[in-house]
């Protein structure tokens, strides 16, 4: 489908269970089945994986991000060469970050105004400017389906006047974020940018935030500044008092979020949207998420073990190759281990989220809460 698709962004909430919610978002590039989890492709990949592995493993949606992408290859080059969707190969939905949350963790010599975020590159040390306007002008280049506002989020624990002086930034960068987006004509093509709640620990600023951007039209809500240092508890006691204040038939996107146990949590808080680069990053490293909890495949005790990391799977990483085979593979470093490891996470996230959809559907969203979580505290054995 051409990025022109007349089809326009919506979201239907089908059911509701507790607080938790089953959903669709249509977008130009087809239907996310919500709660969704996005896997990372930052670099216009998702690392050790092909983009139709990722889409047999279920996933609607990927995330792209805005700040690698405009260093290279370029957002002008992308656009040249038919959009992100095209280059990739990757037909279907994708969300881009702005950018300010990768400036701020990994570009260097930074220095922020009302303006933006000037920095220079991690890669060549080249002068860069990052304002509301510019986000949206490259997040239009790469023709995203699902865009998102600069904001400024900060690391915690951080004072009071600090969390607060981000969030107002924020709002205004949203606002003037979505006058971009309107003059780029992204509304007309289908395209949707979501404001993102800031207000780090403190629940009156988190309150604040999310009813301030709830008074201005977007197409979804993101809650950004969470898990960044915080204690997992602090996190979700964030979600009990920002959910309830978000516009009920508007998707939310909780940024940068998690581990299992972080999502199921909190889809039991209302949340449809996450992204993490856990499963990929962990399954470079050795660490495979499975039904039975984390197993650490460098660990020497599975040097002898002939047993596959689950054979009930349907992952065929997961189900035909023995833990054996994988720790050697680990330990010797072979390129193989990443995507085999890679594959079996993001089979074991998207297997998670189709478990939670089903039992919203069927409502017996609690029951599964408390069996998952029997499962992972079982542990691996
Ligand atoms: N990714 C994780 N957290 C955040 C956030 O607060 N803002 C943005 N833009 N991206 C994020």
């Amino acid at each position: 489908m051409s990025d022109q698709a007349q089809k326009p962004f919506s979201f239907k909430l089908l059911k509701t269970d507790g607080a938790a919610r089953r959903g669709e978002i249509t977008t130009p590039h087809g239907v996310v089945r919500t709660p969704a989890f996005m896997p990372v492709g930052t670099q216009a990949t998702v690392k050790a994986m092909y983009p139709q592995q990722v889409r047999d493993l279920g996933a609607d949606v990927i995330l792209g991000n805005t700040y690698h992408l405009m260093l290279r290859p370029t957002a002008e080059r992308v656009a040249k060469l038919g959009g992100l969707h095209h280059f990739m190969n990757w037909p279907h939905a994708i969300l881009t970050d702005s950018g300010g949350f990768q400036v701020m963790s990994l570009a260097q010599l930074r220095k922020m105004s009302e303006e933006g975020v000037s920095f220079r590159s991690h890669h060549d040390g080249s002068k860069h400017m990052m304002s509301p306007e510019r986000s949206i002008e490259i997040q239009g280049l790469l023709g995203s389906d699902i865009q998102m506002q600069l904001d400024q989020c900060i690391a915690l624990p951080a004072e009071r006047s600090e969390i607060e002086e981000a969030m107002n930034l924020s709002l205004r960068w949203a606002d003037r974020s979505r006058t971009q987006f309107e003059k780029m004509g992204g509304p007309g093509k289908g395209q949707a940018l979501y404001g993102i709640v800031q207000g780090g620990d403190n629940p009156e600023l988190r309150v604040e935030s999310a009813q301030r951007l709830g008074e201005m039209p977007f197409e979804g809500y993101s809650v950004g500044g969470l898990a960044v240092g915080e204690p997992q508890e602090v996190m979700l006691r964030m979600l009990e008092v920002t959910t309830p204040v978000m516009p009920v038939h508007k998707p939310r996107y909780l940024m940068g979020v998690g581990t299992p146990e972080d999502i199921l949590e909190s889809v039991a808080r209302g949340i449809d949207q996450f992204d993490c680069v856990m499963p990929t990053r962990a399954g470079r490293h050795g660490l495979a998420y499975t039904r039975f909890g984390k197993v650490n495949l460098k660990n020497a005790r599975h040097a002898e073990d002939p047993r596959p990391l689950d054979e009930e799977a349907d992952c065929p990483a997961t189900r035909d190759y023995s833990r054996a085979y994988l720790h050697h593979l680990v330990r010797v470093n072979e390129g193989l281990a990443a995507m085999l490891l890679t594959w079996n996470n993001l089979a074991y996230y998207q297997f998670l989220m189709q478990g939670i959809r089903d039992a919203i559907e069927a409502g017996t969203f609690e029951d599964f809460r408390q069996k998952t979580k029997e499962d992972w505290a079982r542990g691996d054995l």
